[in-house]
This record gives structure tokens, sequence and C-alpha cells, in this order.
């Protein structure tokens, strides 16, 4: 009889039955990036760890955790280990915004992470390519294929084939608003979008060997007029990647 019950219940979990969904991570930099996606939620709980506070709940029948990591690296970092160690999220989604790094993207353009790579890693004076970490073969982190193709189809989806592009983000703690540095970003890691948290976010994820894709929509050139076009393209441009989010979800 035992037996029996055991055998059962090993069916039934290979069957999948009575699992419990890994939830999937939501994640943003500013509260205007995943402010959208708060009202979508059923269920929805808060949870204040360190400075962050993530919100769990599902949307469309799917578990998610939503967190806002503030700007920044280190945030992105710490609120990636989080998500992970703590809400055992499966598959990590990044929806925000950038500064366009490649001159042949306008503002309102979506783009896709194909790989991201930090920067503002600099170990070139002991003989190091610029961007690569210590004790790293490479200096770009990949994007899970997977999310990729699926944020790639949802975007058309949202914004038309001609303004999804798919291609490397560049991150690093600085707001990028001058030609000459973004046009170098652009030469050095064949860029084409700039932020400030994807590639932190990326580098804890391969870590723990878990998925990952970043969604920006472009809200400025990275130019000298970057922190005005960033100002009055903020709001729209982070409520379009969350769209592109939430078109995803469908999917997933
Ligand atoms: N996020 C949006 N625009 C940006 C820029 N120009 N530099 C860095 N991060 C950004």
């Amino acid at each position: 009889m035992n037996k029996l019950l055991i055998l059962m219940t090993g069916l039934i979990s290979l069957l999948g039955f009575g699992a419990q969904a890994k939830p999937i991570a939501l994640l943003g930099a500013m509260d205007v990036e995943i402010e959208g996606l708060l009202p979508k939620m059923q269920g929805l709980q808060t949870h204040k760890l360190a400075a962050n506070t993530y919100y769990t709940g599902t949307i469309n029948g799917k578990s998610v955790v939503v967190a806002r990591s503030g700007v920044g690296k280190v945030n992105a970092a710490v609120t990636t280990h989080t998500l992970i160690s703590r809400f055992e999220v499966d598959k990590i989604i990044f929806t925000g915004i950038a500064g366009a790094a490649s001159s042949t993207l306008n503002v309102a353009d979506v783009v896709v992470s194909d790989d991201l790579i930090q920067h503002d890693v600099d170990l070139t004076v002991f003989g190091s390519p610029k961007g690569l970490l210590d004790g790293y073969d490479n200096r770009a982190f990949r994007s899970d294929e997977a999310l990729q193709q699926l944020a790639i189809a949802a975007a058309r989806k949202v914004v038309g084939d001609k303004r999804v592009h798919t291609g490397t983000v560049v991150t690093g703690d600085q707001f990028i608003a001058d030609k000459a540095v973004v046009a170098g970003l652009q030469q050095e890691f064949n860029a084409m979008a700039v932020e400030m948290e994807g590639a932190a976010v990326a580098q804890v994820a391969d870590m723990y060997q878990v998925p990952v894709v970043v969604i920006r929509t472009i809200s400025d050139k990275a130019d000298g007029s970057a922190h005005l076009s960033y100002e009055e393209a903020k709001s729209a441009t982070a409520h379009n990647s969350v769209a592109i989010v939430l078109e995803m979800l469908q999917s997933l």
C-alpha cells in the first residue's frame, strides 16, 4: 500500500500536478518602471527587505515577484540576489528605459538584450580588455535565448517590427549625456543601448544560472540633450516596456 502511494505521488509530481511553479521576477530600477505592473497583480502582498519593497502575487495566473531595485549596479545586484535567494525566482525579466548607444535608434524604439557588458569595468592596465571582470573569460553576459525570443515577439506586437532591436546593452554607474562618450561606447562594445543596471543583474543571474533578459525602451540619445529628453519621455517609455512584459507573460 505504501509503495503504491509513493509510486502515485512520484507520478503526480512527474506530470507536474501539484508542483508549485516558481515565480518570475519582474524587475525595474525606478518606480516609474514598475508602477504599471502593480494594478495588474492579483493577491498582491508586499515584503520589505533592506531598502526595497518586493511585491508578490499573480498576473494572469502566473506567479510573479515585482521589484524596484533603485538606480545603479549595487542596487541592481542586491535586489537580484534577494529575488533569487529569498523569493526563488527562476526567470528574471528586467523592464525599463535606456539611452541609445547606436545612432540608428530613436526615442521610443525598443532594445531587447542579446548580451550585457559593464562598460565601467576597467582593468586595462593589467592587459584586460575594457569591461572584462577579474576571474571571467568573457566580458559579455548572455541573455537567455528563449526569453529573448519571447521578448522580441512581444515587443513586435506592442510597437511593430521596425521599432524592435536586439543587441548589446552596456551598463555603468553613470548617466551618459555626451555625444563623444556614447560614440566611444558604441565603438568599444558595439553597444546598442546604455543604462545603469542590466549587466549587474545579468552577472548575479549568471552566478546562479538563472535565465535573464532586459527590455529597454529608448528615452534619450545619451547626448548633450539626454537629460531633457529623458525627463520628457521617461514615463511613456517606461510604460511601453511594461506593456511588452505584460504581453510576454501571456506566452510564459
Ligand atoms: N537610462 C536612460 N538613459 C540613460 C543614459 N543616457 N545613460 C544611462 N542610463 C540611462
